[in-house]
């Protein structure tokens, strides 16, 4: 058996509550999340889609980690020990172990606005992501044929691409804590994508680099790569600002 401790809210009523689940080979801690709310308490509430660490959808934070309920299991995690982070931001990686805890503590990600219980607001990190323009702008209409790309371009590219907008990286950010402007390592890491992609045009490149070229864009990263730490698609999105970085100097 082991203990989910799980931060609750509704409103403005915020408690933890204790849920003891069966501990089975394999099961995740999202599997455990289901079986709190198909047996125990059916108003817990958390979101997932596809199970399977593609949507991202269930990111949460597990013993003060931001991770993905869906590809976090049970047996990995019931023996870390939750010590506050120092500096209050969320940490990247368990304070330790104790053998035989058998609890996890289950929060909302941070920096988001909680919507209820583990479902947090992603408006505002999709708007941040969506004001770099994440996007192609063609003038010419419909290409006669596909445009190729060079083969190190493509895993340039990947390195980014592969993002699945879960906002790990986001709560585990320490300049999106304290400034709820800052754009944040998802929507730079995107902006580096975009910059980078072939097909973007030069003024695109340029208006997008007059964007980013403030403190609540690529001069606000504290580089402390705790967004790449956390990220379960091992994007780099603090190598990116700092890319983006050099082409403004
Ligand atoms: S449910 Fe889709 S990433 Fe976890």
């Amino acid at each position: 058996m082991v203990e989910l401790n799980i931060r609750r809210q509704d409103g403005d009523r915020i408690w933890s509550e204790n849920f003891t689940v069966e501990d089975r080979p394999g099961m995740t801690v999202l599997e455990a999340l289901f079986h709190v709310q198909e047996r125990i308490d059916g108003s817990l509430c958390f979101r997932y889609s596809c199970r399977g660490a593609v949507c991202g959808s269930c990111a949460m934070l597990i013993n003060k980690v931001p991770r993905l309920a869906c590809r976090t299991q049970v047996s990995e995690v019931k023996d870390e020990s939750t010590d506050e982070p120092k500096d209050g931001v969320a940490s990247v990686k368990p304070s330790g172990k104790v053998e035989g805890r058998n609890e996890i503590l289950v929060e909302p990600l941070p920096n988001l606005n909680v919507i209820r219980d583990l479902i947090v607001d992603m408006d505002h990190f999709y708007e941040l992501v969506d004001s770099i323009k994440p996007w192609i702008n063609k003038d010419e209409g419909e290409p006669e044929k596909e445009t190729l790309m060079e083969p190190a371009m493509q895993v340039q590219l990947e390195k980014y691409t592969n993002c699945i907008l879960c906002a790990t990286c986001h709560g585990a950010c320490p300049a999106a804590s304290r400034n709820g402007e800052y754009l944040g390592p998802a929507a730079l890491a995107k902006a580096w994508r975009f910059y980078l992609d072939p097909r973007s045009k030069e003024e695109d490149r340029n208006e997008l680099l007059k964007y980013l070229n403030s403190d609540s864009g690529v001069w606000g990263c504290d580089v402390v790569y705790k967004c790449v730490a956390v990220c379960p698609k091992k994007v780099t999105p603090t190598q990116g600002i700092l890319d983006l970085r050099g082409k403004m100097e």
